[in-house]
């Protein structure tokens, strides 16, 4: 199974996910990164580990719909089965999104629908949950409302910070991630009672 996997920043949940594809009962394989941004530190650790990258940024094309169509040409290129967005940003466009249709997930830092957006722990923290946690879901054109796939809590403690608590729902994404998309290539997935796969 061919994944691609889109990021922003550190590639945490990337790491985990290209840790667990060493695993040849995983039947997956990363054929591709791409990130929005060239600084991103997964980038350069892709780059080390050997995994083929590109960086398509929004900033460097004179509207959305050309960094849509440059995305969806970077990632078609590498014929995947399956796109997971990790820590990737950006909203996708709607022709990314009809190239892949029902195949692409991300991994979201809240339990949805609550805390919609890229500051999921504080804002748990803010509203004062005792449970928090990480969210994998299939991606549809809204901010973070696609059918959910999984759900992860985790306790939101008394003294818990910012940092603290997103390094908690962190842990338990990562180990989200792996366990689902290794069910997800194994058994397929069902959207709205109708079963997806490859
Ligand atoms: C993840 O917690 C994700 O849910 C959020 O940003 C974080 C990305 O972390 N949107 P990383 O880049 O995988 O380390």
């Amino acid at each position: 199974t061919r994944i691609v996997v889109l990021i922003s920043g550190t590639g945490s949940n990337l790491q985990a996910l290209a840790q667990a594809t060493r695993n040849s009962d995983f039947r997956g394989e990363i054929v591709g990164v791409l990130s929005d941004r060239d600084t991103a530190e997964g980038i350069t650790w892709s780059q080390n580990e050997g995994l083929d990258t590109a960086v398509v940024s929004l900033g460097d094309f004179s509207d959305r719909e050309s960094w849509d169509a440059a995305m969806t040409e970077t990632v078609n290129k590498w014929q995947p089965d399956l796109v997971v967005s990790a820590g990737f940003l950006k909203i996708l466009g709607p022709r990314f999104l009809a190239a892949f249709p029902n195949h692409i997930v991300n991994t979201h830092n809240s339990l949805l629908p609550s805390f919609v957006g890229i500051h999921g722990p504080r804002d748990a923290l803010r509203a004062g949950v005792k449970l928090a946690g990480a969210t994998l879901f299939v991606v549809d054109p809204g901010m973070d409302t696609g059918p959910i796939l999984a759900q992860t809590a985790v306790p939101v403690e008394d003294d818990d910070t910012v940092e603290t608590l997103t390094e908690r729902i962190k842990t338990a994404e990562r180990a989200q991630l792996v366990e689902s998309v290794g069910k997800m290539i194994a058994n397929g997935w069902w959207i709205d009672g109708v079963h997806a796969g490859f």
